[in-house]
Order: structure tokens, then sequence, then C-alpha cells
């Protein structure tokens, strides 16, 4: 099978990002209703919210391309032999949602063996749809955004987070927490991934790194933050996949001076 034309492409970016803003209108609706919560874990909630988005999401998405593998957070697996793959977190930023805290969004990627084609990241407390498209940069509303162009460590303002398990744990990020606050200009716990490499991409941030992430928390993000111009590798500097666990991504200029502050080296 051929590579997906750039026209293709565009249809694709065009549909993620449409149900983008569907299931951000639910979310938006169920950010002022009374929520049921139930936990996965210690400490990791699901609301009754993140499964209305990511039905939406995922029965759109079978309507359209019957053919198309999926694999969404809530348990949405598609098992196709298809060559394209939809990722997706229906809603990134659970506790915040949990808590009324508004920082959460939705997060949809197409992929292309394993390239991905489009990424669409709604925020439906702000209307901002982040967007891009292999090959074709990233949007904010339909604007270009670009990376940060800062290249010292200590006037950057970062952001990470911390995975459900932090307290148990050894690799909990709180240790690299302490050594970043120390050596940039200040770091953030925004508390949406897909958010922080979103502001990553339009400049608002100039780097952010976690440890224990899943493939749909940045699967549509790492190619907004590529097209904009940023840098997104591991926290050793090595290629990333949306299936590594530790991610390290920046505008570029000041990725070599994070790495050496995560890794020592
Ligand atoms: C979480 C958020 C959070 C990050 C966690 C993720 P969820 O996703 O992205 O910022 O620190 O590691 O699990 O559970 O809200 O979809
Ligand atoms: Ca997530
Ligand atoms: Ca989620």
């Amino acid at each position: 099978m051929k590579f997906p034309s750039k026209s293709e492409t565009r249809d694709l970016l065009k549909f993620a990002s449409e149900i983008a803003r569907e299931a951000g209108a639910v979310l938006k609706y169920g950010f002022s209703q009374r929520l049921s919560v139930r936990y996965k874990g210690r400490i990791d909630p699901v609301t009754q919210f993140d499964l209305k988005s990511e039905k939406l999401i995922t029965s759109s998405i079978t309507k359209q391309f019957p053919n198309h593998a999926i694999l969404a957070e809530e348990g949405t697996d598609v098992e196709m032999k298809s060559a394209y793959r939809w990722v997706i977190d229906p809603l990134d930023g659970t506790v915040n949602f949990a808590h009324g805290f508004p920082i959460y969004c939705v997060s949809i990627a197409v992929e292309y063996n394993e390239q991905a084609l489009a990424g669409a990241v709604y925020d439906p407390e702000r209307d901002e749809l982040f967007s891009a498209g292999f090959g074709m940069g990233s949007r904010l509303n339909g604007q270009k955004i670009s990376v940060s162009s800062e290249t010292k460590l200590e006037r950057s303002l970062l952001a990470t987070g911390f995975s459900y398990k932090v307290s148990t744990d050894r690799k909990n990020n709180i240790g690299l927490f302490g050594r970043m606050v120390k050596t940039a200009q200040a770091v953030r716990r925004p508390g949406s991934a897909a958010i922080d490499l979103c502001w990553l991409a339009a400049g608002r941030i100039d780097g952010f790194w976690e440890l224990e992430l899943h493939p749909w928390d940045t699967a549509a993000a790492r190619l907004i933050v590529t097209e904009a111009g940023g840098k997104v590798t591991r926290m050793t500097g090595w290629p990333y996949s949306i299936f590594d666990r530790d991610i390290l991504a920046t505008n570029g200029h000041v990725h070599r001076a994070m790495k050496k502050v995560l890794t020592g080296k």
C-alpha cells in the first residue's frame, strides 16, 4: 500500500479535529455535572465522561473507517490487519476534571504503519484546538504555531507530571523534579500530558519530560510538537516511540541541557 497522500492526510486531520471538538463538547458539559468516579487503581480515576467521550470517538471512527485499528485508553481495542491505527485518550487530565480544575483535553491521533499522520488535541475550557498533519506544520485554531526560541535552561519554563504509581514506583520523578526546579526558571505540573506538549508546541513552555506515560497520552501531541519545530526523544536522547514510557520534548535549544539534568550525561 502507498503512503497516504497530502490530501488524504488533510481529510483524516479534518475528521480527527471534528470528532475531538465533538467529544470536547461532551466533556465541557460533563465538567458542570455530578460525576460518578470509579478507581482503576489507588488514585487513578475514571468518570462516566471518560467513557462517553471514548464511545463517541470510537463509534464515529468505526462508522467512517470500518477497517482501521483502534487503541483507546478506556478499553476500545479494535484489532485489524490495517496500516491505519487510531490512538485515543478520550479525557487526558481526569484527576483535574474530577476536581473541577479546568485543565483537561481530548487527544486523537491516526497513524499509518506507526508513523503519526494526523493529531488533534482539543481543550474545551479554552476552546483551543491544536492540530498537525505529517509534513504540514502545527496549528492552534487554524493559525500556525511554533516552539519558543529560548536557549537557556535557566530562563526556561518547563512542565512535567507524575504517574499514578508515584507512591510505590522507584522511578517516581520526585528526585528529577527537585533537580530541575533548581536548574530551570520554573517547573509546572498542569496535569494533562497532551496539553503540556501542545503548550510546548505553541511556545508557552520550553520543555517537558515525564517517566511513565502511555501511547494515548502522547500519540497526537508528539506530532504537534515535532511539526511545530520541537524535538521529541527519550530522556536518554534516543528515538522515542509512543510505546516508550519516558519522554523528553523541548524547543530543541534546551534539549541537551535538560537531558544532562535528567540523566547526568
Ligand atoms: C494522566 C495525565 C497526567 C500525567 C499522567 C497521565 P489521564 O492521564 O496526562 O498529566 O501526569 O501520567 O496518566 O489519566 O488523566 O488520562
Ligand atoms: Ca492520559
Ligand atoms: Ca485518560
